[in-house]
């Protein structure tokens, strides 16, 4: 393992400041001081934050740590569709807008709080009316429409548990997560629009509920003329279920303990993890960072272009802007059609003021030139976020000076899907440094430490640590504590996020990537374990592995080097059959771009794959301590 990285330019990097105006005006003025204050009384500061939102009974006691495990806002009573919904739509926003969505063409709706909150309550009105309970789990597996948005929302609203698959996994991860989840509702669409065309979601799903025995029901958004026929048995209709339900459902009372929902994530072995989030704490959580960290105000029209189905599009799509009273600006179009425009026109026509996209989608754009930006006006701008991998300084730098015209700060912002929140940025007013994410945010102790938990020099590599808990952690991996005990385990009394990182002479922290075999392909998140396992469940492979390979512009493509039972022979044809099986099993994002027909694989003497032996083979550099490798 990397221990030791050395960051030639750590010290004499560049640094950029804004325009003192974003200082004076942002929520967080004075970032030192008010990371002194949280330190001197992080429960004082946490429950500041939580007073600023509606709760049906405040908590006894703001923090409760049992290492590994910590409470939130013990006893509090919440529901976070009241903070998201109602607190708005009784109040002075209920003619403000909530939701914004542009499909393709011609298509786009927009939705008031007034008209955002009845929707939903109408919608889990109609849940309920289907037999959806507190406690149950329903699946939302859905395009980037209003309908996903309000789906998880009325899940929220009557204390079921969402588990929201992005609908660009195949079958095979959707009834891995179902399974796993016990979902006993599954919410689809017919198809999801990309590019110009119809891609069916439906079908995937009726293929993954074939073996998933906890499914009762499936709901049905019908986008295409004619609508699809449905099975009458499990098959309901998304507006029919809503047909003569009153408008008014009342919020279920939660505790902050109580479960919000499930998200899955890869790890670096075995199955993908179902992450727990709790409602209470997880509020909190990205109710602040959305206001501070996007330094989010009145008038701001908001996009963030991830997909509600990643933990980025739960909290900054849904949750953190809705609870902080936001205008979200969501699309279903995609950034390069129907020309590599499109994602600049869109921010001229809808003034766009806080731009929050991933490092791979920059890159794209950086390679299709600045002719596409500069024919449109980018002045509404005000902010610019990050997220996803590292931000490498060539793509701050065009960032900065092609889209944000060097006016507008840009929040590259650290964190994941276990964290819930934003965790380590360079806050709006603050210099900003090419390459570096920044510091912990206030309410956030981060640190870069080696194996034993010391922290190392400046300008060494290191493992990025969290030190304390805060409200939006996870608070379990469903079904496999242990999995969830590890991360706090691996270093006594602190939380291993499993990145590298490197820390410079003012305390900003560089991420350098993952430290396991979690590999980020374009932003997303991709266990090594589940691409092999989709490969030998193929007929023709005995062993795989998989390994992540640079790329300038996805950050790592997958390259997967594969053993073939007797009797099957390397070719072409079933190179791209290989490619297709993992396409259909766990969906595109997932797919190698390379596979290379192997007799053997390094492994150690346990039996165990070297992966980093075989990616240090690729990129010809040394494989460092090989020693427990086999022969
Ligand atoms: C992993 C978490 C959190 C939302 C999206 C991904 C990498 C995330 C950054 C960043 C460098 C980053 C890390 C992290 N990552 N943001 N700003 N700079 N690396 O969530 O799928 O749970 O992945 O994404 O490696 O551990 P996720």
């Amino acid at each position: 393992m990397a221990e030791k990285f050395d960051v030639k330019s750590i010290g004499q990097e560049s640094s950029y400041s804004p325009d003192p105006s974003y200082k004076q005006n942002a929520w967080v003025r004075d970032y030192n001081w008010t990371y002194r204050e949280f330190l001197s009384n992080p429960d004082e500061f946490w429950g500041n934050v939580a007073r600023e939102l509606e709760w049906y009974k405040p908590w006894d006691k703001v923090r409760d740590w049992n290492y590994p495990y910590a409470k939130w806002f013990v006893n509090g009573k919440l529901n976070i569709t009241y903070n998201c919904l109602d607190r708005h739509a009784l109040g002075k926003n209920r003619n403000k807008i909530a939701l914004i969505w542009r499909g393709e063409g011609e298509a786009g709706r927009f939705y008031t709080y007034n008209q955002l909150y009845k929707a939903v309550m109408r919608f889990a009105n109609g849940l309920k009316k289907i037999g959806v309970k507190r406690g149950d789990c329903v699946c939302i597996y859905m395009p980037l429409v209003p309908e996903q948005i309000i789906a998880m929302l009325a899940c929220a609203r009557i204390g079921a548990i969402h588990n929201v698959v992005f609908a660009g996994f195949g079958a095979g991860a959707l009834n891995f997560r179902m399974n796993d989840a016990e979902a006993k509702f599954v919410i689809t669409a017919d198809v999801g629009m990309r590019r110009g065309k119809a891609l069916p979601l439906k079908i995937i799903v009726d293929e993954a509920i074939t073996n998933a025995p906890s499914v009762e029901r499936v709901i049905v958004l019908r986008r295409q003329e004619p609508p699809i026929e449905l099975h009458q048995e499990i098959e309901v209709d998304f507006n029919e279920i809503m047909e003569g339900v009153e408008v008014d459902c009342k919020p279920e009372v939660m505790d902050a303990e109580d479960l919000l929902f499930y998200l899955y994530t890869s790890g670096s072995t075995g199955a993908p993890k179902g992450v727990v989030h709790t409602c209470g704490g997880y509020m909190v959580g990205v109710y602040h960072t959305m206001k501070c960290v996007f330094d989010l105000k009145e008038d701001d029209i908001y996009w963030c272009t991830a997909d509600p189905g990643w933990i980025t599009g739960h909290s900054y799509i849904v949750y953190g802007p809705l609870c902080a009273g936001a205008t979200v600006f969501i699309t279903e179009r995609t950034p390069d059609f129907p020309d590599p425009g499109a994602w600049w026109r869109l921010i001229e026509e809808q003034c766009i003021t806080i731009f929050y996209t991933a490092p791979t989608a920059i890159r794209m754009f950086m390679k299709l030139g600045e002719e596409w930006p500069n024919k449109y006006d980018l002045s509404s701008l005000r902010i610019l976020g990050s997220v996803g991998e590292p931000l490498n300084p060539e793509a701050f730098e065009w960032h900065y000076q092609v889209i944000g015209k060097t006016r507008c700060p840009i929040v590259d912002t650290w964190w994941q899907t276990e964290a819930g929140m934003h965790m380590i940025t360079t806050l709006v007013g603050e210099p900003m440094k090419p390459g570096f994410a920044g510091k912990a945010i206030p309410g956030v102790v981060a640190d870069v430490v080696d194996k034993n938990g010391r922290p190392v020099q400046t300008g060494q590599g290191g493992f990025l640590v969290i030190k304390e808990p805060w409200p939006s952690m996870f608070r379990t991996v469903l079904k496999n504590d242990e999995r969830y005990r590890k991360y706090w385990f691996t270093i006594p009394n602190t939380y291993t996020a499993g990145d590298l990182a490197v820390k410079d002479t003012d305390g900003y922290i560089m991420v350098l990537g993952r430290a396991d075999d979690v590999i980020i392909v374009a932003g997303h998140n991709i266990g090594t374990a589940e691409v092999e396992s989709a490969l030998v469940s193929h007929r023709a492979v005995a062993e795989a592995a998989a390994i992540g390979k640079p790329d300038p512009l996805k950050g790592n493509i997958l390259k997967a080097f594969v053993i073939l039972r007797v009797g099957h022979t390397p070719s072409d044809k079933l190179r791209s059959e290989l490619i297709h099986h993992v396409r259909m099993t766990l969906g595109p994002i997932a797919m190698p771009s390379e596979i290379e027909f192997v007799d053997s694989l390094p492994k150690t003497r346990s039996g165990k794959i070297m992966r980093r032996v075989l990616k240090a083979k690729e990129l010809g550099i040394d494989p460092g301590d090989i020693s427990t490798l086999e022969d």
